[in-house]
């Protein structure tokens, strides 16, 4: 294999303001001064496993603008594969995001570039898919493009969906995902309407009601919590992984770095309850210091933790 980790999916500029609180509907609140960082789920996720020392290669499409030259900056100073970056079609992606004082966000992404990251994209990066240990996407990309990531596959490739922001996934989608990765957010969402639901449940609960839709595997992120994990089969009692406590200044990110870290160490082998006890230590990390990207820990960062 030529890469532990494949990764699909978005490419943004994170354009970041502090506040005390968010402004109410047709209200004006003053924040700090802007911050523009590197972000984007996809992008978030290549340069997290890279920083760990991955050998990572990122699909993704951003525009002939400034913030998509920050962006290819960054994944290339990270070491990450860049040639499947495709250029142009669309300003580069952007994300407004506010940040409170407890570290916790609320994001508007406007699409851009990464709308146009196509089927046709997916089937142009054959090389790119062919030497891929572990196909990681999200879905600020179309889904059609999500599906042909799953089918794009070869065989024997390992391929791992954090649905955000979530959507309805169609069943072949659903059922490729070992694991699939969701917060409490995403989890709800993905349960709507289905019988034996969450409605009062615990994440167990949630993370069985996941695997009876189709999930190979699930990974239900719990913040602060740390995560829990279960497989499919016979034996698909869910484990609880801790995570370290640490003081959160800003969260952005953290979940596509977790996400990057178990992708990572599953494409080593490891299992998922190992897998998952490394990456809530690499998200606890990412969530002490401000920005996306920027945030993201080393090896040995990780280990000093
Ligand atoms: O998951 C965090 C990311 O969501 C941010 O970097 C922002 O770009 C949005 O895509
Ligand atoms: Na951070």
């Amino acid at each position: 294999y030529d890469y532990d980790l494949l990764v699909v999916g978005s490419a943004n500029a994170d354009l970041v303001i502090g506040v005390e609180r968010r402004p109410a509907p047709g209200e004006t609140v003053l924040g700090s001064d802007l911050a523009v960082h590197p972000g984007g789920k996809g992008a978030n996720q290549a340069v997290a496993a890279a920083r760990l020392g991955a050998r990572t290669a990122l699909l993704a499409r951003v525009g002939d603008d400034a913030h998509g030259r920050l962006l290819l900056e960054l994944q290339r100073a990270a070491g990450v594969e860049t040639r499947g970056v495709r250029v142009g079609g669309a300003p580069t992606g952007v994300a407004l995001i506010t940040v409170d004082p407890s570290g916790d966000n609320s994001i508007v992404v406007s699409p851009g570039a990464n709308a146009r990251l196509t089927p046709e994209d997916v089937r142009d990066a054959a090389g790119l898919f062919a030497g891929a240990r572990v196909v990681s996407a999200q879905l600020e990309i179309p889904l059609e493009t999500v599906a042909e990531v799953v089918r794009a596959r070869a065989a024997g490739t390992r391929f791992v969906l954090n649905p955000s922001p979530p959507a309805p996934l169609p069943a072949d989608v659903l059922a490729a995902c070992d694991p699939l990765v969701v917060n409490e957010h995403e989890a709800r969402f993905m349960l709507g309407g289905h019988a034996g639901g969450y409605d009062g449940k615990e994440p167990e609960d949630w993370a069985r009601a996941l695997l009876a839709l189709g999930a190979r595997s699930v990974v239900v992120t719990l913040g602060a919590e740390g995560a829990l994990v279960a497989a499919g089969g016979t034996d698909t009692a869910a484990v609880r992984v801790p995570s370290p406590r640490v003081d959160a200044v800003d969260t952005t990110g953290a979940g596509d770095a977790f996400t990057a870290a178990l992708a990572w160490r599953l494409a080593r082998g490891e299992d998922l309850a190992t897998a998952a006890a490394f990456a809530v230590r690499v998200g606890a990390a990412a969530v002490t210091k401000e920005g996306a990207q920027v945030s993201f820990p080393t090896a040995e960062e990780v280990a000093a933790l």
